[in-house]
């Protein structure tokens, strides 16, 4: 990753809506995240439209199939230019080497390979429901830490998790292995859906390398204010 800051996630339906939102911000550079949503909706060009706009890019498409297709998106996501994209843990080792090899395969030659990370467990999963639902009888920290283990194993570069993970993690890998956290919220605001939640500055105290930020930013009254505060907070110039 190029830079430290909040990643904002563009959790809209169109390029339009994206573009509008971020209008306020003019060309200061940005690092965004574009989810699912976004991205099937208006397919690459988003992508070159932010890239354009001087967004380093986050492709949050959370892949999870077998090795043999997992590989073979990757080689075509690759191309686009984004410099972070991501898995789910739960696909394996097998499917995150796959995953791996096709990104190294498909990035274009003088250009940096995608950063990849696995997705240990969604911040919106609880205790409870790892256990009554996919009948995971361990603690949701051992499992964390252990996806984090086998992601580290598979030659990746980090995994997306909650902040009241990230210091377990740190504790079983090697320094440079990225901890990408969402769940963040301001303290006056809302969780939503989310369960595993944090502030930006308690994401910084427990080590976090990155933090994404959504709804908190593009669901405020002025969220140019909004980025600022959760930046500001971030870089540990205000509580
Ligand atoms: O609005 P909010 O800040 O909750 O948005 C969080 C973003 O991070 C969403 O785009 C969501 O898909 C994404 N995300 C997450 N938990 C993960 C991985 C990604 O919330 N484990």
């Amino acid at each position: 990753m190029k830079n430290n800051l909040p990643i904002i996630a563009l959790d809209f339906a169109s390029a339009e809506e994206t573009l509008s939102f971020l209008a306020p911000f003019h060309k200061e550079p940005l690092f965004v995240k574009v989810g699912m949503e976004l991205f099937y909706q208006e397919g690459p060009a988003i992508i070159a439209q932010l890239k354009e706009r001087n967004c380093e890019i986050f492709l949050d498409l959370k892949l999870h199939d077998i090795p043999t297709t997992v590989n073979k998106a990757m080689k075509r996501l690759a191309c686009l230019g984004v410099d972070l994209v991501n898995i789910h843990a739960a696909g394996g080792k097998k499917m995150m080497e796959a995953a791996l090899e096709g990104l190294e395969e498909g990035t274009p030659a003088g250009k940096k390979r995608p950063s990849l990370i696995a997705v240990t467990q969604l911040t919106s999963t609880s205790e409870q429901m790892v256990k009554e639902e996919l009948l995971i009888r361990k603690p949701l920290i051992d499992t964390v830490v252990h996806y984090s283990k086998l992601a580290e194993n598979s030659g990746l570069d980090g995994v997306v998790c909650s902040v009241h993970e990230a210091k377990a993690i740190y504790e079983a890998v090697s320094p440079s292995f990225l901890t990408v956290t969402p769940g963040i919220r301001m303290s006056a605001d809302t969780a939503n859906d989310q369960v595993r939640v944090a502030t930006p500055s308690i994401a910084r105290e427990k080590g976090s390398s990155a933090i994404v930020v959504g709804r908190s930013i593009t669901k405020a009254a002025n969220p140019l204010k909004a980025y600022e505060a959760v930046k500001l907070e971030w870089e540990g110039l205000k509580q």
